[in-house]
């Protein structure tokens, strides 16, 4: 039996489902990390990218709208491994010094993700003609690395130096 033709639109649809489950699930996360860090810096990093990321869902609607198709969602195992694991660092590491620099780990790791997912996805758009739908996935990832380059600075200028100076 002849397997059905799979072309790169049919890809790109595939993985704006997938970013469309993470983004979603990055939603429902996003509020607990909060309420779990200890630092203000953190916390208020963590309630600025949760406003961002209610956009990034935002987006990704239009974007299905641009290839008329519903929003849909599709299991990413990648985005719940990488959650899976800040939540472990959330339990393993309550009340000690060091949880804020394991959450910032945890985070680093989403915005990385995310940062890879929208960068191919950008590309496939514009591959495929459509520059629109290129021009909201690239102001999504553009959020996505600035909200990596705060979180670094954060990571430098706080949190490491609290988890040094408890050891
Ligand atoms: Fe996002
Ligand atoms: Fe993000």
């Amino acid at each position: 039996m002849a397997k059905e033709t799979k072309t790169l639109d049919t890809l790109f649809h595939d993985t704006l489902k997938d970013v469309y489950f993470a983004e979603n699930k990055i939603v429902a996360t996003l509020p607990k990390m909060h309420d779990a860090a200890q630092s203000k810096q953190l916390k208020d990093a963590f309630s600025k990218h949760l406003a961002e990321t209610k956009v990034h869902v935002q987006r990704l609607e239009e974007v299905f709208k641009i290839i008329s198709k519903k929003p849909e969602q599709k299991t990413c195992d990648a985005i719940m491994g990488i959650i899976k694991e800040g939540s472990g660092v959330m339990k393993e590491y309550e009340g000690t010094p060091a949880l804020d620099a394991g959450l910032l780990s945890a985070a680093q790791a989403v915005e990385h993700y995310e940062m890879s997912r929208y960068g191919t996805l950008r590309t496939w758009a514009l591959e495929l003609g459509m520059k629109d739908a290129a021009k909201l996935l690239q102001t999504t990832l553009d959020e996505e690395q600035a909200t990596d380059i705060a979180l670094t600075s954060i990571a430098t200028k706080v949190v490491n130096q609290n988890a040094e100076k408890a050891a």
